[in-house]
């Protein structure tokens, strides 16, 4: 893990207040895996913590971020423009925890999708992805990923099933159901909870990446803790020992 100098060379605004932001690193990242993420600095000094963002795609010295603005931080960071420069200090985190052979199933909400996305990259059209989000224009967010035939579900059943993405899920359980079935997912707590009730009683093995508020990123400052079921150390730190955390060791 190193603090990587990087330049904009593209902030695109994809659909209402959602950002793709590309960045050409002075040196390549070495290995990520899915579900790791970085602390980027904000161009602006106003804006002093770095913010984390999980790396959605990176390839030798291109790094991806795809950002929601919702603060000053992201709304600082969607007005910079190409050519600008930055930091980035990653890969940081555990990522998801792939077995070689079993029946992958990704359940992202929203911006939920950034954490997933180089993960579905990965399985290379082994999992089925379930997305969720508000209306038809979010649907853009899952534009690269389309031919992977994804099953969307939008609030407003502007596009897909309406209701929310644990609605639908819901009604292909059954069919998902088999042998080696394991659910990675990223999403808002809602989200989350939501998930856990569905599949509480069958306990499916399942991974979620948190995205709690952090500060230092570097397992230093203990902003990030979030309490799990291990009695001895419940705390643990989602920079650090997460964010990918088993669905099953954390309170939610
Ligand atoms: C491991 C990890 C990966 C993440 N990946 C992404 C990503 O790929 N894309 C993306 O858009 N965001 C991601 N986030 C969330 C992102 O870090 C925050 O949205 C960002 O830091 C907000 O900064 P801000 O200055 O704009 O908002 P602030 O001004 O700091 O806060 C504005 C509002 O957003 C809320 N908020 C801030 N941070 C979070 C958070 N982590 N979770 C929920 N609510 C929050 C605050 O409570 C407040 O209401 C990730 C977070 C973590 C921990
Ligand atoms: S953010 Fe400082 S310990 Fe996690």
């Amino acid at each position: 893990m190193d603090d990587i100098e990087g330049k904009i060379v593209r902030n695109d605004n994809i659909v209402s207040n959602y950002y793709l932001l590309k960045m050409k690193l002075s040196k390549p990242m070495g290995i990520v895996k899915p579900g790791q993420f970085v602390m980027l600095k904000i161009p602006d000094n106003e804006v002093f913590l770095r913010r984390p963002f999980s790396i959605y795609a990176c390839s030798r010295d291109l790094l991806t971020i795809m950002y929601r603005v919702v603060g000053r931080g992201t709304a600082y960071l969607s007005k910079i423009k190409k050519k600008e420069n930055t930091f980035v200090l990653g890969p940081l985190g555990n990522g998801f925890h792939l077995k070689e052979k079993g029946n992958h199933v990704i359940v992202a909400g929203g911006i939920g999708i950034a954490g997933v996305h180089s993960l579905i990259g990965k399985l290379r059209g082994k999992a089925s992805v379930f997305y969720g989000c508000s209306g038809r224009d979010e649907v853009a967010l899952v534009g690269d990923i389309a031919n992977l035939d994804p099953r969307i579900s939008t609030i407003d059943g502007s596009y897909g099933f309406k209701g929310n993405v644990v609605a639908l899920l819901a009604k292909h359980l059954k069919s998902i159901r088999r042998n080696n079935v394991e659910i990675f997912a990223c999403g808002p707590e809602n989200m989350l909870k939501s998930l856990k009730k569905l599949i509480n009683k069958d306990k499916i093995p399942c991974q979620v990446l948190v995205e709690e508020r952090m500060a230092c990123g570097l397992g230093l400052c203990f902003g990030c803790v979030r309490k799990t079921v291990d009695e001895k150390e419940p705390y643990k730190r989602a920079c650090r020992e997460g964010p990918v955390f088993n669905l099953w060791e954390i309170c939610l």
